[in-house]
């Protein structure tokens, strides 16, 4: 017998019975489905559903999503993370009005022209919602197989991609696309988890080769992580009667078009005197470093934020930069900004 029919075998029926009842489980709309994947990609199922349901409430279908400001589709992601993915769901809504009549195209090739759609998201739609036979591999799938397969291969090394990729690809069941594709992916996030997998639960546990051979707890294999790089940043809270001094992040970096204070990076955690005199130089002479206020700390996947904010005073007749924006605070609640700003601003909005 086929490795993968045992496979499909044994994991459609369990998943029929098994999966969770979720609100893109119960459509084919290619934008819905579109739209949990991503979302998927960045969170948890439990966190994810909020946020699907904010985001289908408020843009119901591919054409109202095209028509929002960057700002507004940022704001709603806000706290997910990784926000280059809210801005390409944007941009993509857009690439479907203008190049596809508002349709999702259904194919991979088509899928993976638009912004932010990679193999895995393309993948996806293609197989749920238009039975295209395309594996999808995530973090759940590559612990899926690793562990029934008894495979040691680093998952993030190139030879190992391509080998689960392929084996990803043998086992699909051609004429179920999608629900085998969600088959693997559940089973990884429900029964074969991490840390605690529900081995006695697995429909695919006589089968198991890591189970058999005591490697359930090694598998997957990963190469080492890139170390991760500190990176210091030092807000400047200006207060004035009329608001906050904000400015909105640009260029190649993180939090790309979110908002955040006026902030000076350092190598390394600076001392007041030290932050004056970098104010002085780049602001011009006479800034007043009264107080450090709050620290954050603020892990990201390869970089970990080391947040200071400061309160300062510039000179007196100080021009602002033109970055800044001086916004009441009553106007702050409606700029997409960082988790961490958000937490260090949550007592001045209530
Ligand atoms: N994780 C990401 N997408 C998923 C899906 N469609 N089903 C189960 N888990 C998932």
């Amino acid at each position: 017998m086929s490795s993968r029919s045992w496979f499909s075998k044994l994991l459609l029926p369990w998943y029929r019975e098994n999966h969770r009842p979720l609100p893109w489980r119960e459509t084919r709309d290619p934008y819905r489905v579109w739209l949990s994947e991503v979302i998927l990609q960045q969170t948890r199922v439990d966190q994810g559903l909020g946020y699907f349901l904010l985001f289908t409430e408020r843009w119901p279908t591919v054409a109202d999503l095209a028509t929002a400001s960057e700002n507004e589709v940022l704001k709603e992601w806000q706290g997910l993370g990784y926000y280059s993915r809210a801005r390409n769901l944007r941009t993509a809504a857009r690439q479907v009005m203008d190049e596809h009549g508002g349709r999702l195209p259904e194919n991979h090739a088509d899928l993976v022209m638009l912004k932010g759609v990679g193999d895995y998201t393309a993948s996806a739609i293609a197989s749920i919602c238009f039975h295209r036979p395309h594996a999808v591999v995530d973090g759940n799938v590559y612990r899926v197989l690793a562990r029934v397969f008894g495979i040691d291969m680093p998952i993030d090394s190139t030879e190992g991609r391509k080998r689960f990729k392929e084996l990803a690809g043998e086992l699909l069941d051609p004429k179920q696309p999608g629900d085998h594709n969600q088959a693997v992916m559940e089973l990884g996030a429900t029964v074969c988890m991490p840390r605690s997998p529900d081995c006695p639960h697995c429909p695919l546990h006589a089968n198991c080769i890591a189970l058999a051979t005591g490697t359930v707890q090694a598998l997957p294999v990963k190469q080492g992580r890139t170390k991760s790089r500190d990176r210091f940043f030092n807000y400047l809270h200006i207060r004035t009667a009329k608001g906050l001094y904000m400015q909105q992040r640009t260029g190649k970096d993180i939090w790309q078009g979110l908002w955040e204070p006026p902030m000076v990076e350092s190598k390394a955690p600076v001392k007041n005197r030290s932050l004056k005199a970098e104010l002085d130089h780049a602001f011009g002479k006479g800034w007043t470093v009264s107080a450090k206020g709050a620290e954050a700390r603020h892990v990201l996947s390869h970089q970990v934020i080391h947040a200071v904010f400061w309160t300062v005073v510039p000179p007196k007749g100080h021009a602002p930069p033109e970055e800044w924006e001086l916004v009441p605070l009553k106007k702050l609640r409606a700029l997409a900004v960082p988790r961490l700003i958000e937490r260090w601003l949550a007592p001045s909005l209530e």
